[in-house]
């Protein structure tokens, strides 16, 4: 079941939540920043062993200190105009994370909206590429969060759910 919920994707007791991380996997601002605030200086620890992870691609880690029992990191594309693969990109960032979060026999996740803060990802369609790869993966898991962090965004997602 795909479910629309606003909240701090932090606090969510999920199977697995989506990190929208950066290529050094090493933290940052946005949901990054509280992700790591949240799960402790050991989430830090486990993606520098890792040593990276390009646009497009998931890495998964422990999440430690987190409700959560696994974060999927992933990073998305930086928008550039929208005619630099970005859709292709973002695409691959849901996919891969549902297909990491099936491998590793986890049934609930959590997603914030990756690319659509600092990486400046249109919201909307962003949204419409989310929802369409939920919906081709919503029979194989209990539960597929999309976790907005304001009420605009969920208005988003509410508005294109409803009608698509
Ligand atoms: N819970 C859920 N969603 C959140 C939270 C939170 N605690 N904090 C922020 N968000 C939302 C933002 O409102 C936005 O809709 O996550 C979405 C993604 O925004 P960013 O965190 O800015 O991520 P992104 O646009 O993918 O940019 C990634 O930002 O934090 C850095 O290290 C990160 O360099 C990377 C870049």
């Amino acid at each position: 079941m795909i479910r629309v919920v606003q909240g701090d994707i932090t606090e969510l007791h999920v199977g697995a939540i989506i990190n929208a991380a950066n290529t050094t996997l090493l933290g940052g601002g946005g949901v990054d920043g509280a992700i790591h605030r949240a799960a402790g200086p050991d989430l830090l620890m486990a993606c520098r062993e890792i040593g990276g992870c390009p646009t497009g691609e998931v890495r998964i880690t422990p999440g430690f200190a987190l409700p959560s029992k696994w974060v999927i990191h992933t990073v998305g594309p930086v928008w550039r105009g929208g005619d630099k693969g970005e859709a292709d990109l973002l695409e691959s960032c849901y996919t891969q994370s549902l297909e990491t979060a099936w491998a590793h026999d986890i049934h609930s996740i959590a997603f914030p909206g990756i690319s659509t803060g600092v990486y400046g990802y249109p919201k909307q369609a962003a949204a419409r590429i989310a929802l369409n790869v939920m919906r081709h993966y919503d029979d194989r898991f209990d539960e597929i969060i999309v976790c907005c962090f304001t009420s605009d965004d969920k208005t988003v997602y509410l508005a294109l759910y409803d009608t698509e």
